[in-house]
């Protein structure tokens, strides 16, 4: 079984991968160039897997190996029409990037960024019951954008946490978790930016979620809503965004995702920019980004390769099948 890992990746994925077959360790700026003849390409969401990759790869491929759990890097029709088989990582990442949207709902909330470059520029000179007020959490009201598996682990634990009521905007109702939200109430997506004390974003970035949240619904939003985006930039319209950061429109907004990912802007020549606005946190999409997490995703693509090689259906299978 000939594998090509498309970067190079934490923990001990490639050894394991080497037990299993010959493994081509691409560097991230040249891997097309090592795509033609092998059976597997371990790819990240920074390889877009298109028609013109499977094609030049050949007719041997068999898997797409994702190392994430989004997939829109991949085009899945093109897959299906060859036989490829697609898979991801569904695993405890999912706890990893909802812990981290629960942080930075929290450092919004208390202005945490804030307050430490504050006290690093050696601002502080004593108490004073005007610094930095904050936002209570308990009792708010939490939207979940995306009642998937990775909202429903930061809707529950919110919940539990911080006692708050749960809404959530998905296609389908999820009965059980709103149990487990002490009921928890699916609402359309207006109602949701209208009612919402905090916003949390987890769904997929398909053509129907690209740009959900836009001006309309930043407009419906409170002034002291606090928004988080962890799924995928572009779920987020950033022209609109600024518009509404400019127009003091919310309270605060983190961001681990980005429209034009890497860069931080869409337009770099717009005098309005993300940096500029001290409501807002930036990071370079790490909320999957824990030695476990990493260490099991590693541990799914090594499983998903040993049911190919046995010829078996892969445990993490979201696609490519005729
Ligand atoms: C990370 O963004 C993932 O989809 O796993
Ligand atoms: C997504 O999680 C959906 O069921 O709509």
């Amino acid at each position: 079984m000939k594998i090509l890992v498309t970067r190079k990746l934490p923990g001990k994925i490639v050894d394991k991968l080497k037990e299993l077959g010959e493994v081509v360790e691409a560097s991230q700026k040249n891997w097309q160039a090592e795509v033609t003849g092998v059976e597997v390409i371990v790819c990240c969401l920074t390889e877009k897997i298109t028609e013109e990759v499977l094609e030049k790869a050949g007719s041997q491929l068999k898997l797409v190996a994702n190392y994430a759990v989004g997939f829109d890097n991949i085009d899945l029709e093109a897959c299906k029409k060859r036989g490829i088989l697609v898979t991801n990582t569904p695993g405890t990442q999912g706890d990893a990037v909802a812990e981290f949207s629960m942080m930075l709902v929290q450092a919004l909330a208390r202005m945490l960024r804030e307050a430490d470059n504050w006290c690093r520029a050696g601002n502080y000179e004593g108490w004073d019951p005007e610094l930095f007020l904050g936002l209570d959490l308990t009792g708010k009201i939490l939207g979940i954008v995306g009642a998937g598996r990775i909202g429903q682990i930061v809707g529950k634990r919110l919940h539990k946490v911080f006692e708050m009521p749960v809404i959530y905007f998905n296609r389908s109702r999820k009965e059980e978790w709103e149990k487990e939200c002490g009921g928890a109430k699916k609402v359309n997506l207006e109602e949701l930016c209208k009612q919402a004390d905090v916003i949390s974003l987890h769904v997929p970035l398909t053509a129907e979620t690209k740009y959900l949240i836009g001006e309309k619904e930043l407009n419906l939003m409170k002034s002291t809503t606090i928004l988080v985006n962890t799924s995928r930039g572009p779920v987020i319209e950033e022209k609109a965004l600024l518009k509404a950061l400019k127009e003091n429109k919310l309270w605060g907004v983190a961001l681990d995702v980005f429209e034009a990912e890497p860069k931080l802007d869409t337009d770099p020549k717009d005098n309005l920019r993300l940096v500029d606005f001290k409501n807002v946190i930036l990071t370079p999409h790490i909320a999957s980004g824990t030695i476990e997490a990493r260490d099991e995703m590693g541990e799914m693509i090594v499983q998903n390769i040993e049911a190919i090689i046995k010829n078996q259906r892969p445990p993490y299978l979201i696609g490519g099948e005729k």
